[in-house]
């Protein structure tokens, strides 16, 4: 396991910047720059980025508001000289866009803007050389934008049922759009996935209905309001009953065409989807792991009922890109090996040292019918939060990214946090979600037994309970010394380095240990597991997504996501990336406020 602890991108550990610094900070050596940024043109028709006259119609046609995840993926043929990149939005800060001012005189405005904000973007990248920094192409011809207006092809089981179908769409099989769209994943055919999460936010609902309760539709209005605009963000509407139900799932868009039709993918179920990732097993089979982000909600597995082709021809990877049309869906149920009696809900460790267990996959689809009694397989799939409900599945502290280790199969967890364990009414500390008030979060570690990643059984501990050592006794990093490690709160986003190295990106540290968001990396197998080394720190208010590790290439990638989200456009907390001096005029192109965007970090030498 030497090999898996060193690689070619070396660093000093950053030091974590306070909250309140408004810096972009990487280590000694390295230096970062936007690839591109919120506004800025796609398409040779698209207008620069006037941040004094925002227009839906130029906002289409410009890279969209809060990029979450995002990946880098060479153009074969192209000598490492030209990429293609995506990026997906997901959600829109109008505080920071817009002056109260002008929002308050024309809010369907701001409404018209922030839809054309949000969607996903596919754009080309270019460089002189392998190892150089990349510049997007405005105008190259792989560059698109997904729309709330671009059609999507709904696959698998639930496709075509009664459950999917509304006046505009009788087929139920051609939603359109997508929204809330937060962590991702990239497949071993090439295309991404990408997680529809907190789409209830989009929607005004009867609210009365199970569905409706637990996937948190409520009849009030909606935190974006677009039902003001179009009758189908408001399901108590005739014909529109079931639009809520065209979105929580798993997309997946083919980046090499822009002509292609992307898809909604209802095998993998419907819930607040962080992202999914693939692991090729053995036997072929896709297996796709996911998380449903919500404090109390669970961890999903699919396994494709196809297998791979290695090939590389057309042929191949069209047959690929239909693994996920159909297959099997599980839910994760987890024992802790300790006495019950042991778990306080402090983090103190059991007295076998760790905490660990076994587990199941629970069945809720196999073999195309529904395991679970009482519903049938569109139910399941529609309604895979009550089906899981009834399944026994364990509830977790908010699963966000769940990523298998292309180095050892192993499969890991980011919790990021879940401030209502052990209250009142609520679930108290279990082995595998040890803290109550669990502010910090924790990483799982999940080994399916035999290495087989289609197994039904596996045994698990916690890599990581998260924290800053400093101020909290409740950490635990596999038992590396805690002060020697960086603080880190709050899991979000998860990547591998070519080695196997574990790498973090975390939302909402700020709140919790006062540092900044960060990216860091985590020595996963030898002496040094559970040595966890900050990277870059993001600046003030931002969430540190994407994250992309090049290390061959001495490259890493984020994704900056709501940047000085807790200022306004009025009295701005971030000037990232721009930093337009005090007192001087913004040049064509610039704000002066924040804007998210997508950033390099390489090597200066
Ligand atoms: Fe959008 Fe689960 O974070
Ligand atoms: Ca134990
Ligand atoms: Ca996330
Ligand atoms: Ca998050």
């Amino acid at each position: 396991t030497a090999g898996l602890t060193t690689s070619k991108l070396s660093f000093t550990p950053i030091a974590p910047v306070d909250y309140t610094v408004d810096e972009f900070t990487v280590p000694e050596g390295y230096a970062w720059r936007p690839i591109i940024r919120w506004g800025d043109p796609l398409f040779n028709d698209a207008p620069d980025f006037d941040p004094a006259a925002l227009s839906a119609e130029a906002q289409a046609r410009q890279f969209g508001y809060n990029n979450d995840y995002s990946d880098i993926i060479e153009l074969p043929g192209s000598k490492g000289r030209r990429a293609v990149m995506f990026a997906n939005h997901e959600y829109t800060n109008e505080n920071l866009m817009f002056p109260a001012a002008e929002a308050a005189a024309d809010p369907a405005r701001v409404r018209a803007v922030a839809r054309a904000a949000q969607g996903l973007t596919v754009v080309e990248l270019e460089r002189r050389n392998k190892n150089q920094p990349w510049s997007y192409v405005k105008g190259a011809p792989l560059n698109r934008r997904f729309l709330t207006e671009t059609e999507y092809q709904l696959t698998g089981p639930a496709a075509g049922s009664a459950l999917l179908k509304t006046v505009a769409d009788p087929s139920g099989r051609r939603p359109k759009g997508t929204i809330g769209n937060c962590s991702g994943g990239t497949t071993p055919w090439g295309t991404i996935l990408s997680g529809e999460e907190n789409f209830q936010g989009y929607f005004r609902a009867p609210g009365t209905s199970d569905g409706d309760k637990r996937y948190g539709l409520k009849d009030k209005q909606s935190t974006f309001g677009w039902e003001l605009d179009d009758p189908r963000w408001d399901t108590r509407n005739p014909g529109y009953e079931n639009e809520a139900n065209r979105f929580g799932w798993i997309v997946e868009v083919d980046p090499m065409d822009p002509t292609s039709t992307p898809k909604k993918h209802t095998s993998l179920g419907r819930l607040k989807h962080e992202g999914a990732n693939i692991q090729i097993a053995a036997n072929g089979k896709a297996v796709a792991y996911t998380g449903d982000d919500e404090r109390f909600d669970y961890l999903y597995k699919f396994v494709s009922k196809g297998t791979f082709r290695t090939g590389t021809t057309v042929a191949d990877r069209e047959l690929n890109k239909t693994l996920l049309h159909e297959g099997d869906l599980y839910v994760a149920q987890f024992t802790g090996d300790s006495p019950v009696s042991e778990i306080t809900g402090t983090g103190a460790l059991p007295s076998d040292g760790s905490f660990d267990g076994t587990g199941r996959w629970l069945p809720l689809v196999v073999n195309g019918a529904s395991a679970v009694a009482g519903m049938t397989v569109a139910e399941v799939l529609v309604y895979t939060r009550l089906a899981a409900d009834k399944a026994g599945a364990t509830k977790m502290d908010r699963c966000e990214d769940v990523q298998p280790n292309p180095a050892t199969g192993k499969v890991y967890v980011a919790c990021t946090n879940n401030s209502d364990r052990g209250k009142v009414g609520k679930e108290g500390a279990t082995e595998i979600n040890p803290r109550n008030l669990n502010r910090d979060g924790h990483v799982v570690e999940i080994i399916e037994d035999g290495g087989d990643q289609t197994a039904t059984t596996f045994t698990w501990n916690l890599l990581l309970v998260a924290g800053d050592p400093a101020k909290n006794t409740s950490t635990y990093f596999s038992g590396y010394p805690a002060d020697k490690v960086s603080p880190i709160s709050c899991p979000d986003n998860l990547a591998f380095d070519s080695v196997g190295n574990l790498w973090i990106s975390t939302d909402g540290a700020p709140g919790v240990i006062g540092y900044n968001d960060g990216l860091f990396k985590v020595t996963l197998e030898g002496p040094e597991r559970g040595k966890v080394e900050q990277f870059l720190s993001v600046p003030r208010d931002a969430e540190t997504c994407g994250p992309i590790v090049h290390d061959e290439e001495r490259h890493v990638f984020v994704s900056v996501q709501h940047p000085g989200e807790e200022g306004s456009y009025e009295a701005p907390n971030s000037y990232f990336p721009d930093y337009v001096p005090a007192g001087s005029q913004a040049k064509p192109g610039q704000f002066k406020g924040p804007r998210p965007a997508v950033v390099q970090v390489y090597r200066v030498d």
